[in-house]
């Protein structure tokens, strides 16, 4: 699984060189440019087909780096960053000078982690800079969490893909503003809201408004080809087998409490009963439908507590209106 030194440093090669770089970190793997390279950034949002005002993070080797890259380092930030770094939490700070506008899709502000994944931080120390990395999928699909799904995802579009095994988190990082004087999460992920209302004191504040522009206001996101259909956990074995009976090819992802129950559909996919295995498998539950076939997946939301908020998140988005073909 771990990738060798020598493609740690061809990997910091085509970064130096303007190229693009497929890199596993523990939530996602990511599509990674040098960060101060504004053709590089452009190439990312051309291969993703990502809007240019859809801004992206800055990937650093280490917490004490921060201050290179943002405006200044508030102190509920250097608190965050000394808890949960390297680890999946994205801090937005005011943006530093090096930080081309290319990146932060013209905001003056930046997004800005440190990756908790050996082949990131190896690959962070090697080039010496900053990496922008997005999630390694075409905008608005699935996020991957194997090398095989970056393949899958864009072929030979990007240069090199650095191979870490799958994801231990599974779903992408929590971003939070912390340019205020309120933290406020823009995206629950790794990190959890308890998590981090044990370091704060107090619950974080949630992002309800569209001021700024976080993950997942265009409606669908995160989302597989087939269409997704969310109902409470006790109606998803009936609604599969309507569905299924109807015509469709559907595919379940049955709830830890049902998964006893024989269901008549296209393909099932029993999920774990910790959250933390499900939010690892879920981007992988997703792929795996859509590669047999599905072309609807029926789900359930779980409680949304602990990881189960990221994941409901990301469930909900993967549910939401399409844009028209
Ligand atoms: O776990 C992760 O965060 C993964 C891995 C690769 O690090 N990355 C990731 O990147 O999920 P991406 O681009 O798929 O999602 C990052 C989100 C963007 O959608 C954007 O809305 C938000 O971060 N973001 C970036 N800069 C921001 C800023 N200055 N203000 C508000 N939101 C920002
Ligand atoms: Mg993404």
């Amino acid at each position: 699984m771990t990738a060798r030194t020598s493609d740690i440093e061809k990997a910091a090669d085509v970064l130096r060189a303007g190229g693009l770089v497929a890199l596993p970190t523990e939530t996602v793997y990511g599509l990674g440019a040098n960060a101060e390279d504004p053709a590089a950034v452009a190439r990312i949002f051309q291969v993703k087909g990502r809007p240019p005002s859809h801004p992206l993070i800055v990937h650093i080797a280490g917490a004490e780096l921060l201050g290179d890259w943002v405006e200044d380092v508030p102190e509920t930030a250097r608190l965050l960053a000394e808890r949960f770094w390297p680890g999946p939490l994205t801090l937005v700070l005011r943006r530093g000078r090096r930080v081309p506008l290319e990146a932060t899709g013209g905001l003056e502000t930046v997004a800005v982690r440190v990756p908790g994944h050996p082949v990131a931080l190896a690959l962070l120390s090697a080039f010496g800079g900053g990496v922008t990395a997005p999630s390694a999928n075409r905008f608005g699909h699935v996020s991957p969490t194997t090398a095989d799904h970056v393949r899958a995802e864009f072929g030979g579009a990007v240069d090199f893909v650095l191979d870490g095994g799958p994801c231990a988190v599974g779903v992408e990082s929590t971003i939070v503003d912390a340019t205020g004087q309120t933290p406020t999460v823009l995206r629950p992920g790794g990190v959890t809201r308890e998590d981090l209302e044990a370091l704060l004191g107090r619950p974080p504040a949630v992002h309800t408004t569209s001021r700024i522009r976080v993950p997942g206001q265009h409606p669908s996101h995160y989302a597989p080809r087939a269409r997704v259909v969310l109902v409470e956990p006790e109606k998803v074995v009936a609604e599969a087998e309507l569905a299924q009976e109807l015509g469709h090819r559907v595919g379940v992802l049955l709830p830890p409490a049902f998964t006893d129950a024989p269901v008549n559909a296209h393909a099932v996919v029993p999920v774990p009963g910790s959250a933390a295995a499900y939010a690892r498998g879920l981007y992988g539950f997703l792929r795996e439908l859509d590669r047999r076939g599905c072309d609807l997946i029926v789900a359930s939301l779980p409680t949304e507590e602990g990881l189960g908020l990221a994941i409901a998140n990301r469930l909900r988005r993967a549910a939401g209106p399409r844009p028209a073909a």
